[in-house]
């Protein structure tokens, strides 16, 4: 009931577009809660249990990551997890930039990458991009990870990706899409509260243009973010 109440305000924010005190109060998915977790947890799979199938991941690389992240270029990934998306990003990245909450992602990954003088680990406060300086990135991406990320750290991310952005460079930024429209309730997938028309509205407030917001990719769309309802945002600055 409680809950019922609470998305009932989120999603009056989000048709009406602002980070009111419904999502700023939200108290879950805080920086200390994602560190606990992410820290925790048992990394063996490398996350590549999160792919739907093969087919998926293999189309959301070549019709998504690689449609958007410019070859040979500066790119900031946010959360990289044990490294599912970084080394297809580092095979277009002249420096990859990989910036985690939690210090135990960035250890898996200077394991896959540690050699390679291209590769710089940076952790967060949650909210963000320390000692990245002002116009120096060309792209970003972030995938499974704004999605468990307060509103409000959503909103930090998009200020430091405004400020570290080059003039033309762009942002690959998949988050939640409303509450409860996947095929499991958001709160079982941890979703963090956002929309799509939220998401865009503050990308655009920090002088980010969105360039498209899609949840589908490949033929016919035939993958596609449907499992929690979630949305991909591209803008630039
Ligand atoms: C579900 S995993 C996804 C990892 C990877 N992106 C993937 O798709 O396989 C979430 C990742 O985001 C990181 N993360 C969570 N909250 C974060 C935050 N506020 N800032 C930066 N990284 C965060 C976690 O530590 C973890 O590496």
């Amino acid at each position: 009931m409680r809950w019922a109440v609470q998305d009932r305000r989120l999603e009056r924010e989000q048709r009406e577009l602002v980070l009111g005190p419904a999502h700023r109060r939200w108290r879950d998915n805080s920086a200390s809660e994602n560190r606990r977790r992410w820290t925790e947890y048992d990394w063996s799979g490398r996350g590549e249990e999160w792919n739907a199938s093969a087919e998926w991941r293999a189309a959301l690389v070549e019709h998504v990551l690689e449609r958007w992240i410019p070859a040979d270029s500066a790119v900031l990934e946010i959360g990289p997890g044990g490294g599912r998306w970084s080394a297809s990003l580092l095979a277009r990245s002249s420096r990859l930039v990989l910036v985690d909450v939690s210090a135990r992602p960035l250890e898996l990954c200077r394991e896959l990458f540690g050699a390679d003088p291209r590769v710089e680990y940076v952790q967060s406060s949650g909210n963000d991009l320390p000692g990245v300086a002002d116009a120096s990135i060309d792209a970003v991406w972030s995938f499974d990870v704004l999605v468990h990320v307060a509103p409000a750290d959503q909103a930090g991310y998009l200020d430091e990706i405004a400020r570290v952005l080059v003039p033309g460079g762009i942002a690959v930024l998949h988050h939640a899409d409303g509450r409860n429209r996947g095929q499991v309730p958001s709160r079982v997938g941890w979703r963090s509260p956002m929309s799509r028309g939220l998401f865009a509205a503050l990308a655009a407030e920090r002088g980010l243009t969105v360039e498209c917001q899609f949840d589908s990719w490949g033929p016919n769309g035939r993958h596609d973010l449907s499992a929690f309802g979630d949305a991909i945002t591209v803008c630039g600055r």
